[in-house]
């Protein structure tokens, strides 16, 4: 076991109000820090909100407020709602800070002495009203490849096609719709490819799930490309040394060493605990742990470029990466008109943040699936598992002793001996689970000894039997309060407040943990009165919370009939042209939405012997992913595989419409064989 564990979750931007996609993935760490302290290691939990870079600037000079005070408030809104959800991170610092600067220029330092910086010029598009060059989201325009208009400057939504924001048909600036031109810059690259030994070797040695150490080494095989670490003023961030106010460090290069600056922050506030050093100074030590706890979208900031920047500077590089999926609600993602884009202080307004945590934390494991908050499971899950099963256990047997037998506990009676026998051996599976992400299993574990001694008292019928033998009746309610006591050390890490009450009202001498909950309660005991551990939850909140998060859109204006045009026809093309399009039947397989992209589903075709493909297809506006599963469908199939900002795509799926929102798949005869060649 190492001597000392650091954890940290993704820094919070500070430019939007936290959404329970931000809180599954901090009650996952939240709920991994918990339960290794209570294993008995030294964990500390490091974290900041994430405060630079255009989004925030633009925002400050909209709202007339310095960018620093609107970092501020952000920071203030973030610490108070993760407070009221339970987060209990040693520090919630910010990047905007004098350790986090401190840091990010002896990296950058370091990469400069060693040759790892290089300056290039690049031709960026700079809008002459804003006085600014736009990064890719702020340049809009026609894509050049598929003519769709209104696309932003890095990827068409539509085609799927990356391209540069200079390459854009008609570009024009996002903020104010002046049409940019292009200017020159000098930026400054890291040589990624330099590190390409030190990664691959990294990549291997570290802990990562294996689906990310392999796309991630996949990444590395590709080749390993420069990445422009600096932004021209007006930019909010640190200045490059050497370049004060005029060019910016770029917001991915500061973000991660706010981890490391939230660190130097709490050590020198606690000098007693431990050295800055110990932790951040430690590499290829085996007494330092330094875990990641990251959502799968910026795999490719923590997994390379991140351990580049601290191997360069000597820093201790991250022992373990654990990587999480995307948060659905109702099996889709969230929405603002269907009112499932839940902001953390809607749902607290309404609900207490300890279901939640329940249910995320029941739903988590060890990979990187999507989690799914189906709000009608959450409310059944809550209800049949925390309160039918766990609650009423120490329900039943807390208020029958207090009501019927003075509060007082007796022996535990023989019979109940197998139960517990297997609660034991539940609970010792209990602090690899957790400490390996895997607190679903953790939990099922919990709610099944909730559900076999509930199951124990009702067949033994203390209320029965009170009145001929109260010692029996005492001594089953006994066993029923050993087995709540039990529940409560496993469930602690995601409800603390539950574990307090049972510590409280079974007059614990000291806080329960994984190894002290199985000991056997004093006969004799006089115990507290029951005091609720959890209610049900009644659909009508749930009702009351999407109702909250809709955001309701004004109706439209009665258009105006617009001039009837066509786009002219294209150049004359030969039947030959035509010919070189393989055409094939293909089956959906799989459909998911892609995250960052409302235009974009991805697809699993099979295509019978020829095998299956991936392909990105822009109809999301047209279709939910179940109604395509199982379609058979028209694809190109001999399509130059496109390299695209989420993947690869291996073809293109053919479908019609002339209006945006109205694509038609073609589709085929169920009965037409996947890989069949259409003439
Ligand atoms: O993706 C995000 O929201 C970033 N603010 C995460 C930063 S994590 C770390 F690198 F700071
Ligand atoms: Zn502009």
């Amino acid at each position: 076991m190492p001597r000392r564990v650091l954890v940290t979750a993704a820094l919070p931007y500070a430019n939007g109000s936290p959404h329970l996609g931000h809180l599954l993935e901090y009650i996952q760490t939240d709920v991994h820090v918990r339960a290794r302290r209570l294993a008995g290691e030294d964990v500390i939990f490091m974290w900041a909100v994430d405060t630079h870079g255009t989004p925030i600037e633009l925002r400050a000079r909209r709202e007339g407020v310095d960018p620093a005070d609107l970092v501020a408030r952000m920071h203030a809104e973030h610490a108070q709602v993760y407070r009221d959800f339970g987060i209990e991170s040693d520090i919630f610092y910010t990047t905007h800070s004098d350790e986090t600067r401190k840091h990010a220029e002896f990296i950058y330092e370091k990469m400069q002495a060693a040759g790892q910086i290089e300056k290039r010029v690049t031709r960026q598009l700079y809008c002459p009203k804003d006085q600014m060059f736009l990064p890719d989201r702020f340049v809009k325009g026609t894509c050049p490849y598929c003519a769709s208009a209104d696309q932003y400057g890095d990827v068409c939504e539509k085609c799927g096609h990356t391209y540069n924001p200079s390459e854009l048909k008609d570009p024009h600036c996002a903020i104010c719709g002046t049409t940019p031109e292009l200017r020159d810059s000098e930026h400054l690259f890291v040589s990624l490819g330099r590190f390409e030994g030190f990664l691959r070797e990294w990549l291997n040695s570290t802990k990562l799930q294996s689906a990310v150490r392999n796309y991630v080494m996949r990444w590395v095989d590709d080749g390993l490309r420069d990445w422009d670490i600096s932004r021209d003023a007006p930019y909010f961030g640190f200045s490059i040394p050497g370049y004060e106010g005029k060019k910016f460090f770029y917001v991915w290069f500061d973000a991660p060493v706010g981890y490391i600056g939230a660190t130097q922050k709490w050590c020198d506030e606690h000098p007693d605990r431990a050295s800055f050093a110990s932790y951040w100074r430690a590499d290829q030590s085996q007494d330092t742990e330094i875990v990641h706890v990251i959502g799968k979208d910026i795999v490719y900031f923590h997994a390379l470029f991140w351990p580049a920047m601290l191997h360069a500077a000597g820093y201790t590089t991250p022992t373990r990466i654990n990587v999480h999926g995307w948060l659905t609600v109702n099996g889709e993602k969230m929405s603002k008109t269907r009112g499932t884009f839940i902001l953390a202080r809607t749902y607290l307004d309404h609900l207490p943040a300890d279901y939640l945590r329940y249910y995320f934390a029941a739903k988590l494991g060890p990979e990187q699936d999507d989690i799914d908050l189906d709000l009608a499971d959450f409310v059944s899950r809550v209800n049949t598992d925390l309160v039918n099963k766990a609650a009423n256990l120490a329900s039943r047997c807390q208020k029958f002793l207090v009501g019927r037998l003075e509060g007082k506990l007796g022996p535990i009676p023989a019979d109940a001996e197998p139960l517990m026998a297997k609660a034991r051996e539940a609970l010792a599976q209990v602090p690899a689970l957790y400490a390996n992400f895997e607190s679903a299993k953790a939990l099922r574990l919990a709610i099944e000894i909730g559900g076999e001694f509930d199951a124990y008292i009702t067949a033994q019928e203390p209320w029965k039997v009170v009145g001929k033998d109260p010692e029996r009746a005492r001594a089953v309610c006994t066993a029923g309060m050993w087995a709540s006591k039990v529940i409560a050390a496993i469930l602690k890490p995601v409800l603390p407040k539950w574990a307090a009450t049972i510590e409280e009202g079974l007059r614990l001498p000291a806080p329960l943990d994984f190894v002290n909950a199985i000991e056997p309660l004093p006969e004799g005991l006089v115990v507290g009165a029951y005091v609720t551990l959890a209610e049900r939850i009644d659909p009508k909140k749930i009702e009351a919370i999407v109702e909250a998060s809709k955001e309701t859109i004004a109706a439209p204006a009665a258009p105006e009939v617009p001039a009837y045009t066509v786009e002219p026809l294209a150049a004359e093309a030969s039947i030959d042209a035509f010919a070189a399009v393989d055409l094939r039947v293909g089956k959906v397989l799989t459909a998911a939405r892609v995250k960052g992209s409302d235009k974009l589903l991805q697809l699993t075709i099979d295509l019978g012997p020829l095998g299956q493909r991936n392909i990105f297809s822009g109809i999301a506006a047209s279709y939910a992913p179940e109604q395509l599963v199982g379609k058979h469908v028209v694809v190109f199939a001999n399509l130059k595989p496109r390299k695209m900002r989420f993947g690869v795509s291996e073809g293109m799926v053919l479908a019609s419409g002339a209006k945006d929102d109205a694509i038609t798949v073609l589709e085929l005869d169920p009965r037409s064989l996947p890989g069949e060649k259409i003439s």
